[in-house]
């Protein structure tokens, strides 16, 4: 029977022709041989994981066991419940000094269902969207699900991994809707530096394209103050987020939508009929997610992610990777084995089979210089990350 992603597969269950375009995540095939590894008895050092190795904080457990009682839990507002909504736009007040209408802000499953939602109001059939290449592999996915176009552009250590103005100028073609970006992004974990997205945000503008940028690792950055948000640079642009990463509640599914005011109702109508509302237990949960003492927790990991990267870059570099760029921000380091391997993806099985480390080869994250890039994701403890290393040393001969 040919794989799921075969276009024989779609011809034989009657697929959308969509289907031959949505790629499954290649990771997900190491994970489960690293599982079936452990099965056996061999321990596995997991850095392929995305998501933190920390538990949501206690006081959001505490909230969700509170309202558990205490609230019914029927179906919310389709945008979400309101205090949420304004805790959110008092968090942007408070730590980024913005006035945000909590009008604008709609709760959604994850960042994930804000993708879904914004992708459904903005693209139709043949219409592109201009994405660097490397990034997250949903996004194309996304625009593919409502029969657009995603256009990725090389984007190198040279221009931080991301778009600059002229990749967008160059690229914008009769069928070009808008702009998605990621800041920091997956897989490098680098920001758009703040004069080139100024840039963008006003050429999709003046284009009347839209711009949407992913925020999901804005808590998560390591150098200095936390990185200012586009919602500071326009009110025309749409801001993803999420409590995935920054606040650890990945399995909550819970993330917003910040869209300009005029989109709000359309958009409502699309959640309403896509969701009717996100999970009401997280919702509430979450509003515990600002207090003090969550916030409190939630730096403490921060410092943490970043003694992680300080030690992982550095040991990687003198293992043979190259890192041309520290990562600022997510939990990411996109590193190149291209003096180390031929072809990343068997590179990422070697070292899960001969090494016991799971690692995500580039193809993940899309084509360009795929094949000589692994992602290594900083979500374990200090000491699995240093054992992983230790072992990448023997694999690879080198003594440290
Ligand atoms: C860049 C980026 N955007 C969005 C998501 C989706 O996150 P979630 O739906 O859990 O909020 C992820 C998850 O890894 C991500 O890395």
């Amino acid at each position: 029977m040919p794989p799921a992603d075969d276009p024989r597969t779609r011809e034989r269950l009657r697929l959308a022709a969509r289907m031959d375009a949505i790629q499954p995540f290649h990771v997900m095939e190491i994970q489960r041989r690293a599982f079936e590894l452990e099965a056996g008895g061999r321990r596995v050092i997991h850095m392929e994981i995305g998501q933190p190795d920390f538990p949501a904080p206690p006081p959001v457990v505490d909230a969700a066991i509170a309202a558990l009682k205490r609230e019914p839990m029927g179906y919310t507002d389709a945008l979400g419940i309101r205090p949420l909504r304004e805790a959110i736009a008092r968090f942007y007040a408070d730590r980024y000094g913005l006035t945000i209408a909590a009008e604008r802000i709609m709760i959604t499953a994850g960042a994930s269902g804000a993708f879904l939602i914004a992708m459904g109001a903005l693209i139709g059939p043949g219409d592109e969207v201009l994405m660097p290449d490397p990034c997250y592999p949903c996004n194309r996915h996304f625009v593919r699900m409502f029969e657009g176009d995603a256009t990725t552009i090389p984007a190198d250590a040279g221009g931080n991994y991301q778009l600059s103005l002229a990749d967008v100028r160059r690229h914008w073609g009769a069928r070009t809707r808008g702009v998605m970006l990621a800041s920091p992004s997956n897989p490098t974990g680098t920001v758009v530096p703040l004069e080139t997205l100024r840039a963008i945000l006003a050429e999709t503008e003046a284009r009347s394209g839209f711009a949407l940028v992913d925020e999901i690792y804005q808590g998560l950055t390591y150098d200095g103050a936390h990185l200012p948000t586009a919602l500071g640079l326009s009110d025309r642009v749409f801001v993803v987020n999420s409590f995935s990463k920054y606040f650890c509640m990945t399995g909550w599914r819970l993330g917003w939508l910040v869209a300009p005011a005029e989109y709000v109702r359309e958009i409502e109508r699309l959640a309403q009929n896509a969701f009717i509302c996100v999970s009401a237990p997280a919702q509430h949960a979450a509003l515990a997610a600002f207090s003090p003492a969550s916030i409190a927790i939630l730096e403490e990991r921060r410092a943490e992610f970043r003694r992680r990267r300080d030690f992982l870059v550095p040991a990687l570099r003198s293992l043979g990777f190259s890192v041309p760029l520290m990562p600022q921000g997510a939990f990411y380091v996109y590193a190149g084995c291209e003096r180390l391997a031929e072809d990343s993806e068997a590179f990422a099985w070697r070292v899960l089979e001969e090494a016991g480390v799971a690692i995500t080869p580039g193809i993940d994250f899309g084509e360009h210089r795929a094949r000589s890039h692994v992602r290594f994701a900083y979500t374990r403890s200090l000491a699995d990350i240093e054992e992983g290393v230790e072992r990448l040393a023997r694999l690879l001969g080198r003594a440290r």
